[in-house]
């Protein structure tokens, strides 16, 4: 999958890309199908609630489960991956986001790639966000919001919030969150399960808490450029990788060798 250029100037522009139906309805079963096992495991890599036992993120799905490996390798993310950032990946992090039907907590205004600079040591901004809903998304069930143009400013001041979630993230002040509203706005790509968004590192976003009765599940593959590996392993290599080698992508069609499985 190539993109065209138009596309790759409004991700420089504006820091995001929205892709509805890149994945179809039977691809997304596939993936969604296999949540409820990945979840019901008692594992380090699920992150539960500070309310209590539901979970917040998995990570790593796919270091053990084929399905999830499959879609790290797929083509129609892995491509333009390799595109906008302009030379081979690999995965530095991996997460699937319940945000679960009342119980999903709120992620703190931030920027990704300052806690892969501040955690990870990663050298540059080299590396972003390819994001799948797995549910409908919609202005109820928190939807992530973007600052269109945020990705511009380069590294932004942050702070170590440890205590407002379950998951420690470097977030950004309310008074800096301001001067970049007032100049970009806020948007929300709502859409149906099979939605892509492609997003900068840089780009700041948050989501707020889901009051509504509807899940919101979004798989997070993060892309880093081979040659901007990470040097710092102080986090679990299940949140951040250690394995560098590039990802060579599968066929088109790789995630419906699953899919007799999801019908049983
Ligand atoms: C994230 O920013 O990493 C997750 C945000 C969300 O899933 O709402
Ligand atoms: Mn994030």
């Amino acid at each position: 999958m190539k993109l065209p250029a138009a596309d790759v100037a409004r991700f420089q522009e504006q820091g995001f890309l929205v892709y509805p139906d890149l994945f179809s309805k039977e691809e997304v079963a596939i993936l969604k199908g296999e949540v409820p096992q990945l979840y019901a495991e008692r594992r380090p890599e699920n992150v539960r609630e500070k309310t209590g036992d539901v979970v917040r993120t998995n990570f790593a799905a796919h270091t053990y489960n084929p399905v999830y490996r499959a879609l790290s390798r797929h083509p129609r993310m892995i491509d333009p991956a390799v595109q906008l950032l302009g030379g081979p990946v690999y995965i530095h992090q991996h997460k699937i986001n319940g945000k679960a039907a009342f119980d999903g907590d709120v992620w703190q205004w931030h920027q990704d790639y300052g806690t892969w600079k501040n955690d990870d040591d990663m050298p540059n901004c080299h590396a972003m966000n390819l994001a799948i809903f797995l549910d409908e998304v919609n202005e109820f069930n928190g939807p992530l919001m973007f600052i269109p143009g945020s990705h511009r400013e380069g590294v932004l001041k942050a702070g170590h919030d440890l205590t407002t979630t379950s998951y420690p993230l470097w977030t950004i002040d309310h008074a800096t969150i301001r001067k970049l509203v007032e100049r970009g706005g806020i948007v929300a790509p709502k859409g149906g399960p099979g939605t892509a968004l492609f997003f900068h590192g840089n780009l700041v976003h948050g989501s707020t808490s889901n009051m509504s009765p509807w899940d919101r599940l979004i798989v997070y593959v993060s892309a880093n450029r081979v040659d901007n590996a990470i040097r710092r392993f102080k986090r679990p290599e299940y949140i951040a990788h250690r394995d560098f080698t590039p990802i060579e992508t599968l066929a088109d069609d790789c995630l419906m060798q699953f899919r007799r499985k999801a019908a049983e």
